[in-house]
């Protein structure tokens, strides 16, 4: 048993800190937020993680998870210190490290014995030097040992506990044996792959594995751009060539592009860090044009089936950036919501639980329910957004009945096209042949 103090509760501090909660260590999650941390005093989650609240009561309940806005005493009851606070994207596309960097002034003043400091938070190759720099200046006393260490996280929002439970490798870059051992200690419960390797390179693999992931989808939605024009199918090309054990068959659905809190960030990041180091990442670049771009595509197909969209019901299934999470950062509706606005489309927009976050974005322009069926009822048109299960599962037979027309433009590829056909659907897809009327 270790004692961890995780310091920041956003998404990663707090899955983080309740997963090794979980597994039998003491921990004590931190932030300056008061209101946040009371909330989780009495087992009530901030942020929406299907099982998450369930799994955190637990452990409070066990003695084993507490939160605290006490960081100075957190630091100097931990043997191990987690940060995992909030890297915001700067205007210039860098990352902000100002709350990384005040909370390893605060480690340094607060050092009391070994600590091993651990970097969870995404940051820009380099950080856990500056973050071993700025402790060793505040330290109390300077003959006291301490290791920085590396150990990004690769969790997905939706499925952050599952992942986190079973993950697939740790990755731990370490300033000494000593703390890599500890950290690959922690993790021996997860049962997982560890991969212990040196600062720079692991701070190095959680860029380079978002920016290749995001290079993927812009990948795949390029094709399906090509598919939409050669009548070739997308879903058939991404199985055909994710049979290639090289290729994989993950991450290669074509969509509207990728959004959430991390491609789009983390993306820019690298870019800017090739830049400060003098290279420029072409294809970097192209992957995050390629990716605002693909948003639109949907506006376009929507027009060119109902033509002039003034005073049209459109009705928007889902507004999060994807299904069982409520978060709109970088969310393809994002930029679709207010094109279609531009064009003076009536907006009925449905999402199951991220309403009151896309009340922020957009305010009374559009009406919003959490009834799929509601939001159907006498459209003009549906578009897909997310790939909620209550779009995917939705009976056509009784879709087209509600719908003043039955025309159906899909940014995620939810039903097949032989049962759109069959249900008598106009249905535009992404990357693949169109379904019309007169063919049914
Ligand atoms: C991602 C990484 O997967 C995770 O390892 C990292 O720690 C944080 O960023 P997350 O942003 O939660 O996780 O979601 P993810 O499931 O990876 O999806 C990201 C975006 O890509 C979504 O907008 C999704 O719709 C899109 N996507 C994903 C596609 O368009 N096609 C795909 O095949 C997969």
């Amino acid at each position: 048993m270790r004692n961890i103090a995780v310091i920041g509760t956003g998404y990663v501090g707090l899955v983080s800190g309740t997963c090794f909660s979980d597994i039998g260590n003491r921990v004590v999650c931190c932030d300056i937020d008061s209101m946040k941390i009371d909330m989780l005093k009495k087992g009530v989650v901030p942020i929406y993680e299907p099982g998450l609240e369930e799994v955190v009561q637990r452990n409070i309940k066990a003695g084993r998870l507490s939160f605290s806005t006490d960081i100075p005493v957190a630091i100097q009851e931990a043997d191990i210190i987690y940060i995992a606070v909030g890297t915001p994207m700067t205007i210039t596309g860098g990352a902000d490290l100002r709350y990384v960097t005040s909370v390893a002034k605060t480690i340094g003043e607060n050092m009391n014995g070994y600590k091993v400091i651990v970097n969870k938070s995404t940051v820009p190759v380099g950080t856990g030097r500056m973050v071993e720099r700025l402790i060793r200046e505040h330290l109390g006393d300077p003959s006291l040992e301490f290791d920085v260490v590396s150990n990004p996280e690769f969790l997905r929002e939706g499925s952050a506990l599952a992942d986190c439970m079973n993950m697939e490798r740790a990755v731990i870059g370490a300033t000494s044996d000593r703390a890599a051992q500890i950290i690959a200690e922690l993790h021996q419960p997860f049962n997982t792959e560890i991969m212990i390797t040196d600062l720079e390179s692991a701070e190095m693999i959680k860029y380079a594995a978002n920016c290749f992931l995001a290079t993927k989808i812009s990948y795949i939605n390029a094709i399906a751009n090509i598919c939409e024009q050669v009548g070739a199918d997308v879903t058939e090309v991404a199985k055909g060539i994710g049979m290639d054990s090289r290729i994989g068959s993950r991450f290669l659905q074509a969509g509207i592009g990728y959004g959430g809190s991390c491609f789009p960030k983390d993306t820019h990041a690298l870019v800017h860090l090739a830049e400060s180091v003098g290279y420029d990442f072409k294809l970097l670049k192209s992957v995050i044009a390629a990716n605002d771009a693909q948003k639109l595509v949907v506006v376009d197909k929507l027009m060119q089936v109902l033509g002039d969209l003034k005073g049209r019901t459109i009705a928007v299934l889902g507004l999060a950036f994807k299904p069982n999470t409520n978060d709109m950062r970088d969310a393809p509706s994002l930029q679709i919501v207010p094109a279609l606005l531009r064009k003076e489309a009536q907006l009925r927009c449905y999402d199951p639980i991220a309403i009151s976050e896309a009340k922020v974005h957009f305010g009374e322009r559009v009406t919003y329910t959490s009834d799929v069926e509601e939001c159907l009822l006498n459209a003009d048109a549906a578009l897909i957004l997310t790939e909620w299960d209550q779009v995917k599962k939705l009976d056509l037979g009784k879709v087209k009945k509600l719908m003043a027309a039955p025309i159906i433009v899909d940014g995620r590829n939810c039903f097949p096209l032989r049962q759109v056909r069959e249900a008598g659907f106009i249905y535009h897809s992404i990357g693949r042949p169109e379904v019309n009327l007169d063919e049914n």
